[in-house]
């Protein structure tokens, strides 16, 4: 069966990594007994959701080697996982690092780790190499499944390590991994994207779009719920493409169906899903679902049809309403969220109203809303009519103040109802906890350590904006 060539290799990866897991493990354990203390790390995640969950896979190897995980930079290795979907993600980063270079003064010995989007940019990693040549080891997106050969080879080494991949077909499963939560999960079903938004970096740094196999997917679903997990993210950059290119294709929607008979398996959530690809089928199932939250963030970019065009999102203002229509004749308490760019290059004061009668018409209850950012190499930044800083920061303001009031009408329309929530954390405030309703809204309410990770009924008294005051029910 030609299915199978890919999963001993996957297999054979797999303890390749373990047995890097292994040496590091020994030569840590050396160095803790010469230091007679433990070795610790840090790990800071920019980004998306698809970032934290594959941190989680370079914190479990990390914990697996021996090292403790903690807060403070101040730590014997510093790793961030970079994003650079927008310029000031990588600013940010460039800061840090101007910061984590005075610690290693201090700490010669301090090992500084870079991975993830923004490495997989040839003039970031020449900037790398040239003004911070103190960092240790840099790698990319595709090779992340190597983290316990690399930072092996990182210890043995005194010389910048840096191994950047062009792109990959490899999904390693398998892998020892952390989870930030233990009773709620990332899990990304594809990687990559196809979509070549013109405005967008994502494609030239995740490479080509990748789905997992159903089964494998199923499989560490049913691990995640015996181990406690009742609430599952499904990731991916657009999950509506989800299957296309396996060998035998499978759609996002009977994948959903697959995963709706996982016992114990209690909520389903997934992201992003792109309009363009946004299928009946989808509807229909997460209509008759238990499961699937009724929540659907579709990002809507712009409101005017010329943008969209410009931006090649390959849907118009009428077909996004249209879809917006179907979704809540379907699902009349869906919540609807979106995110939104201000200030695309030619973007004129009539394409932003036509943003802005969009954003009224659609009712969102949350909306993300970006400046544009040039990103090189992107068709969008080649352009000359580059909005003025001014306009933008003016329609972003206005959209800002819509998107807000809006926002508060939306997520007002659960006052004084009594909803199913998952127990999420404590608060700052000491005895006061936050939980998550099926629409994703945030509810705090006063209860004890003891309901965490469960699901209890609770009274929505007073909407605060983006969030709730409750009190737990019956
Ligand atoms: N795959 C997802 C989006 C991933 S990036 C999708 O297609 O919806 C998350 C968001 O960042 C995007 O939805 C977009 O609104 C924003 N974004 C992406 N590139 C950007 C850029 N160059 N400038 C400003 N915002 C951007
Ligand atoms: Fe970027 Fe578009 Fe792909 Fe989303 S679908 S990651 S916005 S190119
Ligand atoms: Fe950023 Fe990469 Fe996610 S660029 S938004 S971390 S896919």
């Amino acid at each position: 069966m030609i299915n199978e060539k890919n999963i001993p290799s996957s297999q054979e990866e797999t303890a390749r990594q373990q047995s890097f897991i292994q040496l590091a493990k020994a030569l840590t354990e050396q160095k803790m007994k010469t230091l007679g203390r433990p070795l610790t790390y840090c790990l800071t995640t920019f980004g998306c959701q698809m970032n934290e969950k594959q941190s989680e896979a370079v914190a479990g190897i990390m914990d697996e080697i021996g090292y403790v995980r903690q807060e403070n930079e101040e730590a014997d290795v510093v790793i961030y996982n970079t994003c650079t979907v927008r310029e000031n993600a990588n600013l940010k980063v460039y800061g840090r690092l101007g910061h984590l270079h005075s610690l290693k003064d201090k700490n010669p010995d301090m090992k500084i780790i870079l991975f993830g989007c923004m490495m997989q940019e040839a003039h970031v990693v020449e900037k790398i190499k040239k003004t911070y040549s103190f960092v240790n080891l840099v790698f990319g997106t595709h090779n992340i499944f190597k983290f316990a050969e690399l930072f092996y080879e990182m210890l043995l080494s005194d010389m910048q390590l840096i191994d950047i991949w062009e792109g990959t077909d490899q999904i390693v499963e398998d892998l020892p991994t952390e989870r930030n939560y233990t009773f709620k999960s990332g899990v990304n079903i594809m990687f990559g994207c196809n979509n070549f938004c013109s405005y967008c970096i994502v494609p030239y740094v995740r490479g080509r779009e990748r789905s997992r196999k159903p089964e494998a997917i199923i499989k560490e679903i049913k691990n995640l719920v015996a181990d406690g997990v009742s609430e599952v993210m499904l990731l991916g950059q657009n999950v509506n493409s989800y299957g296309k290119t396996l060998e035998t294709p499978v759609t996002f929607a009977q994948l959903l169906t697959m995963l709706e008979d996982i016992e114990g398996l209690r909520r389903i959530r997934f992201m992003t899903s792109h309009p363009k690809d946004l299928s009946d089928e989808l509807i229909e199932v997460m209509a008759k679902s238990k499961k699937i939250c009724h929540h659907l963030h579709l990002p809507l970019q712009s409101g005017s049809s010329r943008i969209l065009k410009e931006m090649n999102r390959r849907y118009d203002k009428e077909k996004y309403l249209n879809l917006v229509e179907n979704i809540r004749t379907a699902i009349p308490d869906i919540s609807l969220t979106t995110d939104i760019i201000v200030g695309f290059p030619g973007e004129t004061e009539e394409d932003f109203q036509e943003t802005l009668d969009v954003v009224r018409q659609a009712g969102y209850d949350t909306a993300f809303t970006f400046i544009y950012s040039k990103r090189t190499g992107t068709p969008a930044a080649a352009k000359e009519d580059q909005v003025p800083e001014d306009v933008v920061k003016d329609r972003f303001n206005r959209l800002l103040t819509l998107v807000q009031e809006q926002g508060r009408i939306r997520s007002s329309r659960f006052e004084g109802t009594v909803q199913e929530v998952l127990v999420e954390e404590e608060s700052k405030e000491k005895g006061i906890f936050t939980g998550r309703t099926q629409y994703n809204l945030l509810v705090h309410f006063p209860a004890d350590e003891s309901l965490l990770g469960t699901y209890v009924k609770v009274k929505l008294e007073e909407c605060k904006g983006f969030y709730y005051l409750g009190s737990l029910s019956e």
